[in-house]
């Protein structure tokens, strides 16, 4: 076996880097009744885009994050703020055709620019830098698409070219270029946007995870201790609650690994990705006197494959073996909502929906898309014309797939009943850190024992949809195989669209 696959535990923190090395947030927790014209659900990229082009368009908006603004999916990204998505344009131009695949382009890249100009109008300590982008190959068989893809996206007006010059210190026959894309903090950046969006009758709460939305006029969105009242909702969660399911089934979640290592060379003024698989995903930055090297990919289906400790370790090696990278300093994984054919969606929450929207299927491509999908869904608010609404429109009937989740049909309790006996020697058997489920009387029952050899038993049922979640030893949670949600060991919501907690239950 190559060192790549067998390279061994990577050390450091289980940490994201921008988590990591960001300042801290203090807003408070929404208590009591405030009146709003725009509630957004979501601290996000998204939310918080969408709520500053509001505020700035003269709208009153209250952003509710149920964390710290910046420590959900977009405070464990790569970084990239780039219209070039591996081969998106190709894809997206055989299922949708020329004119979406070049909307979807000039969306993105309009991301970029806007996202340069807030960092410039706020004045924005996030570590925005210019670099072209590259899409390499890592084959001569590859090369082929890639030439189609630059030809296609410098026809659709993208800043694009072939290249066979591609400043990475290994060999590879060639890229895809665009140049002028970015790379952000993406904490500091979501800080900023909240430091923006705060004061002048708009408000940031922390710590405030919405439970019920209802529509009306006013619509009503409810927290643990308070309420917003507001003409306009959003819900930005990543994956949304509220829609009845539907976005669940559209959207598929789809988990990735990160790891920062550091390397002895200075930044590079690019960042790239692999064409071709196993998929690699690379960018520098240097952050308090370090150069860190980050090598994202390993992706999987949400739910499944819960180790990883493997992953981490594939990335890891590839950093030592391609740029003679340190021990990773960090690693990390999330998870996106992948849409079935391809495009994001944002527009009304639910096909009759008047007053509530949604953001969501930024297929890991958020930061541009996010971006792009907050700004068309501002406009739509304020009654401003927009080219784009199409693209994403929510109520859109998707082009490919069946409409059916991939793994919607709810699993609860499923499984055969496991004899007394048996469940007494498997809680038993339990090693300090483990966890597992246990099916018994129709029902499923999550079993984690914890470092001080408790154990610690709850529903296995996730509060969504009813799927049965499983346990993630690398990172001690319940995942959910369905739609992506994800409880802490003590049932709390970590991820959405979840919003109730797993509720203890007795051990069997
Ligand atoms: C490994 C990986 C690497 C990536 N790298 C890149 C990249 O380099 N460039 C790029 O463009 N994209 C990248 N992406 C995609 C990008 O990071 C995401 O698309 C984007 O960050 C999603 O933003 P969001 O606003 O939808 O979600 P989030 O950032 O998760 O924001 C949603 C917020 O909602 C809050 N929330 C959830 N439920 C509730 C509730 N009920 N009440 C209140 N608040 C709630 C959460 O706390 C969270 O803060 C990557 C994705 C992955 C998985
Ligand atoms: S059933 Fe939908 S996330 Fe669990």
């Amino acid at each position: 076996m190559s060192d790549e696959a067998t390279g061994g535990l990577p050390e450091g923190a289980p940490l994201s880097l921008w988590v990591a090395t960001a300042g801290a947030t203090d807003f408070p927790e929404l208590r009591g009744t405030v009146e709003v014209d725009v509630a957004v659900i979501g601290g996000g990229i998204a939310g918080l885009t969408a709520a500053l082009a509001l505020k700035r368009s003269g709208r009153s908006v209250a952003v509710l994050d149920a964390g710290r603004i910046g420590t959900g999916v977009t405070g464990h990204t790569t970084g990239k703020v780039t219209s070039l998505h591996r081969l998106a344009y190709t894809a997206l131009e055989d299922s949708h055709g020329t004119s979406a695949a070049e909307t979807y382009g000039l969306a993105n890249q309009a991301a970029v620019e806007h996202i340069a100009e807030v960092v410039a109008d706020e004045n924005l300590d996030c570590g925005f830098r210019r670099v072209a982008n590259y899409t390499f190959a890592s084959s001569e068989d590859t090369l082929p698409l890639l030439r189609s893809e630059a030809a296609l996206a410098a026809r659709l007006g993208l800043p694009a070219a072939f290249t066979a010059d591609v400043p990475l210190p290994f060999a590879v026959p060639g890229a895809v270029r665009f140049d002028g894309q970015a790379q952000i903090h993406a904490v500091q950046y979501l800080q900023g946007l909240a430091a923006a969006v705060d004061g002048g009758g708009s408000f940031v709460f922390e710590g405030t995870r919405a439970i019920a939305l209802q529509e009306g006029t006013p619509v009503k969105v409810t927290a643990g201790n308070g309420t917003v009242l507001a003409g306009d909702a959003i819900v930005a969660t990543n994956v949304p609650f509220g829609d009845r399911g539907r976005f669940a089934a559209l959207c598929q979640p789809h988990r990735s690994y990160i790891v920062a290592a550091p390397v002895d060379t200075p930044p590079m003024d690019a960042t790239f990705i692999s064409a071709d698989e196993p998929m690699r995903s690379l960018l520098t930055v240097r952050l308090n006197g370090v150069t860190y090297l980050l090598v994202g990919g390993e992706g999987h289906p949400a739910g499944e494959q819960l180790d990883p400790a493997p992953r981490h370790a594939s990335l890891a090696a590839y950093a030592r073996s391609r740029f003679g990278a340190g021990s990773a300093a960090y690693r990390w994984s999330t998870q996106d909502a992948m849409p079935q054919d391809g495009l994001p969606y944002a527009g009304p929450l639910n096909p009759d929906s008047r007053h509530a929207f949604v953001i969501t299927g930024l297929r890991k491509w958020g930061l541009t898309n996010g971006t792009a999908a907050a700004l068309m869904l501002a406009d739509l608010l304020n009654g401003t014309p927009n080219d784009w609404a199409p693209l994403f429109d929510s109520n859109r009937t998707p082009r490919t797939g069946s409409g059916a989740g991939p793994a919607g049909a709810p699993a609860a309790g499923a499984g055969p009943n496991v004899p007394q006996a048996d469940q007494d020697r498997r809680i038993a058997d339990l090693g300090p850190g483990d966890g597992t489920v246990l099916e018994t009387a129709g029902t499923s029952t999550a079993c984690f024992r914890d470092d001080g050899g408790n154990l610690h038993t709850l529903s296995a049922i996730c509060t969504h949809l009813g799927c049965t979640v499983g346990f993630n030893r690398g990172e001690r949670t319940w995942d959910c195989p369905c739609h992506g949600s994800r409880f802490d060991v003590e049932g709390r919501v970590i991820q959405g669209p979840a919003t109730e907690d797993l509720p203890p239950r007795p051990a069997p």
